[in-house]
């Protein structure tokens, strides 16, 4: 698994995308208005500063306690929790709901645990974001379209066959990951108002999605 704390992240290039994802939405949406949630936080300093001072209130989870310090000195009026955000969200374990939630989670397989247990992309909560949303939401989440370095990882590639129900997951065209998550959200019974999709880097799209109870 590549540890993602090692790569070099552009965060020019983040910060831009994130600012025309946020831009976007503030011409449909009263953001300011919202809470919001960063759901892996880390130092919170790629793309959750662009927003952080446009929404109402901030929540940033995060599970490792190294980062806390650097989150609350680079999102000063944000409230900063240190939790497993999978079994907070698999267990319903947050009280509060979120107009807003960025789930900026780790690409390929990750997490402590061993195979068959670790944890792949947002595949594993995913299913229970109705959790932390009453009646409505705005998504905004990772896809990885076309994975790097795929042949060298086949526990992700077995990982992303079975979520996404296809033999093939190298190259996943715009078209069917929108009609696949328009669905998975019916499932949970949410009905899509908009989408819209924001290119991140070579691999990552933003996929943004505002989320109705049906
Ligand atoms: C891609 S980084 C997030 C970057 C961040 N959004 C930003 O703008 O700077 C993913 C983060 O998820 C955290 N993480 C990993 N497993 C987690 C879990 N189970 N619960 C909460 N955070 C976790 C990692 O510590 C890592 O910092």
């Amino acid at each position: 698994m590549k540890n993602w704390e090692d790569g070099k992240p552009d965060k020019k290039l983040f910060y831009k995308r994130m600012n025309a994802v946020i831009t976007f939405l503030e011409k449909r949406v009263d953001i300011a208005k919202l809470n919001a949630l960063e759901v892996f936080g880390r130092a919170g300093d790629w793309h959750t500063i662009v927003y952080a001072n446009r929404v109402k209130s901030l929540q940033v989870w995060g599970i490792d306690k190294k980062w806390k310090n650097i989150l609350k000195k680079n999102l000063p009026n944000a409230k900063i929790k240190i939790l497993d955000s999978i079994k907070t969200i698999v267990e319903n374990l947050e009280p509060s709901k979120f107009d807003l939630i960025v789930i900026d989670n780790p690409m390929n397989t990750w997490g402590t645990k061993k195979e068959p247990d670790f944890y792949c992309e947002h595949f594993d909560f995913i299913k229970h974001i109705g959790n932390i949303i009453d009646k409505e939401a705005i998504l905004i989440f990772n896809i990885n379209k076309n994975p790097f370095g795929y042949d060298k990882f086949p526990e992700w590639k077995k990982r992303r066959e079975k979520f996404y129900e296809r033999k093939r997951t190298s190259k996943l065209s715009l078209r069917f990951l929108i009609l696949f998550y328009k669905k998975l959200f019916l499932m949970i019974g949410y009905k899509t108002i908009f989408q819209k999709i924001f290119k991140r880097n070579e691999y990552m799209d933003y996929f943004v999605f505002f989320l109705r109870k049906n």
